[in-house]
């Protein structure tokens, strides 16, 4: 790997209650690397997304291990490196894009807030600069979309809106958590599509966070599998279907069988794999 553009290393957290969140993360991404952090609900994903952005909720702090971007430190980051990171350098496309857009404001004013702030973009630059965002992300009709206020929009024409805010800048690394999964099947195909393209031509490195299989098979050059915490394999995506080395794995891949169709569901993991997988990450 070149010089990793993303290093983390030996990331523990807690919850309040003080049971670990994350423990002993290690993983290491290099420029325009798409990298997937896979496991089910509550394995710690959006943690470790929270963690380099510097937004865990209060209740979950860390207690080691570093995050270096671009051999910066990030873990215990002052507000202000972090803020001029955010949107700049690094930037996030979220889950829900109904929660992630102010319902108040139009979309023109969303799209350009962060052009005038982060870039010092003049009003009317921002705007022709969010147009050319939106066109990039195929919408059409931009001068209506760009007075439209967010519930006036489809679910997938928002996450484009926020795809495209992800990437105005130009970021070095996109956290993408579980982007796709508030969105219908149908939908979800051309968003990541449309993730990948983007990916592709401006080299971005992204870490996608998702709890479906079918989108590592789809999207990832690297992955992650993370159970309760623990990394249990770190493989190339190529690997890691025809070549899991770890029963949780192996139970994860038999749970999704189409992991060929993103958005298939994923059938139980046997309470004798989740037993001996949880005995071996705690031993
Ligand atoms: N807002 C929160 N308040 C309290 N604990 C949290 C919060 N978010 C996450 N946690 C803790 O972190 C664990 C992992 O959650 P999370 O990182 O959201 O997992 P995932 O994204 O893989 O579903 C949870 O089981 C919980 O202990
Ligand atoms: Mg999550």
């Amino acid at each position: 790997m070149r010089r990793p553009l993303l290093d983390i290393e030996g990331l523990s957290a807690r919850n309040a209650a003080g049971q670990p969140v994350l423990r002993g993360v290690s993983l290491m991404m290099g420029p325009g690397e798409v990298h997937g952090l896979v496991g089910q609900s509550g394995a710690g994903k959006t943690s470790i997304a929270k963690a380099i952005l510097g937004i865990l909720p209060r209740a979950v702090t860390l207690t080691g291990g570093s995050i270096r971007f671009d051999g910066l430190e990030l873990a215990g980051a002052d507000t202000s490196t972090l803020d001029k990171l955010l949107g700049t350098d690094i930037a996030l496309i979220p889950q829900d894009p109904l929660t992630a857009l102010n319902p108040s404001r139009r979309i023109g004013a969303q799209l350009t807030d962060a052009l005038r702030l982060k870039a010092g973009f003049s009003k009317h630059a921002a705007m022709t600069k969010a147009k050319s965002l939106l066109e990039e992300v195929h919408l059409s009709d931009t001068a209506r979309i760009l007075r439209a206020y967010p519930h006036e929009l489809s679910g997938g024409m928002r996450q484009r809106v926020l795809i495209a805010s992800a990437f105005a800048l130009n970021p070095r690394l996109i956290i993408a958590d579980e982007p796709t999964s508030a969105l219908d099947v149908t939908v979800q195909k051309q968003i990541l599509r449309l993730i990948r393209r983007l990916q592709r031509d401006h080299e971005t490195a992204v870490l996608f966070v998702t709890h479906d299989l079918g989108v590592v098979a789809q999207i990832c050059d690297d992955v992650t599998v993370l159970f309760s915490g623990a990394v249990v394999e770190q493989t190339s995506v190529h690997r890691l279907f025809r070549q899991p080395l770890h029963a949780y794995t192996r139970a994860l891949i038999a749970a999704n069988p189409r992991y060929d169709q993103p958005g298939a569901s994923l059938r139980p993991i046997s309470a004798e794999v989740i037993e001996t997988t949880l005995k071996g990450i705690s031993a």
